[in-house]
């Protein structure tokens, strides 16, 4: 049984977090599967419901930067990072300090995040711990921008789900590893904003090659119906296909996105869930425009759109 709460009742479901329970909860990003990161047996719990390989390790969320300095060996780029985007989309990956191997897939570092979202952070000073969440989907699927996505995937599986409504941003957070400076995900916060502050991010060597990152696997967001992303993808759709496009169409099955890259983002993953439960032969995506803004996107569409191996 899952249960279902609401906003009124986020000390339940700070109650149930502590008493080890796996509680679902909005972000501003997407909706994350929540437990206490420092008790291994709940954390354990996020892993086997989602059925996420053991080598991928989780992001940790924090009410503070102070709470989050206890838990890695903190520096000036993270301190600078912190001061100027938390609350926010930006996760810090550092060396880390007394956290249980299995949130870090028994790595020596660990990801953290203070989320903007007035829910969870209420949640988590509620909690009075850390919250290692993943996003709050069966591994590889679509990410939840919605309670009802949390269910669709996980009813059953987990203790609760808090519904806060629609996840405003849409996509996940941006991923940055601090020993040296480099892109791990790209995510709602912007490379540019983050370079303004600590300078040149090292990248993967551009999208499409391999990320020193062990959750970035190819296929991943992706969903059940075959996903194909081309260049004028709504002269290929034939009927019984849907169509993703931020561009101006007409007819058939389509689920029409704004054409900037942070309304695209918001309704991304809500589209394709639309999609993706009408049982349709093949969906299209329209190809994303070139440029930085769109890298993000660009990269959850490609590897939505990547074949099961
Ligand atoms: O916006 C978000 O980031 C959402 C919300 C819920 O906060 N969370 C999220 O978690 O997207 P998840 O588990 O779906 O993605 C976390 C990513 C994965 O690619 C994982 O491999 C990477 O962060 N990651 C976590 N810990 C890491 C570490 N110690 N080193 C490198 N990458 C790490
Ligand atoms: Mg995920």
């Amino acid at each position: 049984m899952t249960l279902r709460l609401g906003v009124g009742d986020i000390q339940q479901a700070a109650e149930l977090l502590r008493a080890g329970k796996v509680v679902a909860f909005p972000t501003e990003t997407v909706y994350g599967l929540g437990a206490n990161a420092l008790d291994a047996d709940a954390v354990a719990r996020i892993f086997a419901s989602k059925g996420r390989p053991p080598s991928n390790p989780l992001i940790v969320h924090v009410a503070d930067i102070e709470q989050a300095r206890g838990l890695a060996e903190w520096n000036d780029s993270a301190q600078s990072l912190a001061e100027r985007f938390w609350p926010g989309p930006l996760t810090l990956v550092l060396p880390k300090r007394a956290v249980p191997d299995i949130v870090t897939a028994g790595g020596p570092t660990v990801a953290l995040r203070m989320p903007a979202h007035p829910v969870a952070l209420a949640l988590l000073r509620a909690a009075g711990v850390p919250l290692a969440a993943p996003s709050a989907n069966l591994s590889g699927g679509i990410s939840a921008t919605r309670a009802e996505h949390v269910l669709a995937g996980l009813d059953g599986k987990i203790d609760a789900v808090l519904d806060g409504g629609a996840a405003p941003g849409g996509i996940e957070s941006t991923v940055v590893g601090l020993a040296p400076p480099r892109l791990l995900r790209p995510g709602l916060l912007s490379v540019a904003d983050i370079e303004a502050v600590i300078g040149p991010l090292l990248r993967g060597a551009g999208e499409g090659t391999h990320l020193p990152s062990p959750g970035l696997l190819e296929r991943h967001y992706a969903p059940r119906t075959p996903f194909v992303v081309v260049e004028d993808a709504a002269s290929h759709v034939k009927p019984g296909e849907g169509l993703l496009t931020h561009l101006e169409h007409g007819s058939r099955i389509v689920e029409r996105l704004p054409a900037d890259p942070a309304g695209y983002a918001a309704g991304l993953y809500d589209a394709l869930h639309r999609l993706d439960a009408m049982g349709l032969a093949r969906l299209w995506a329209e190809a994303l425009p070139e440029g930085e803004e769109w890298l993000a996107l660009r990269d959850r569409l490609r590897r939505a759109s990547t074949p099961r191996p």
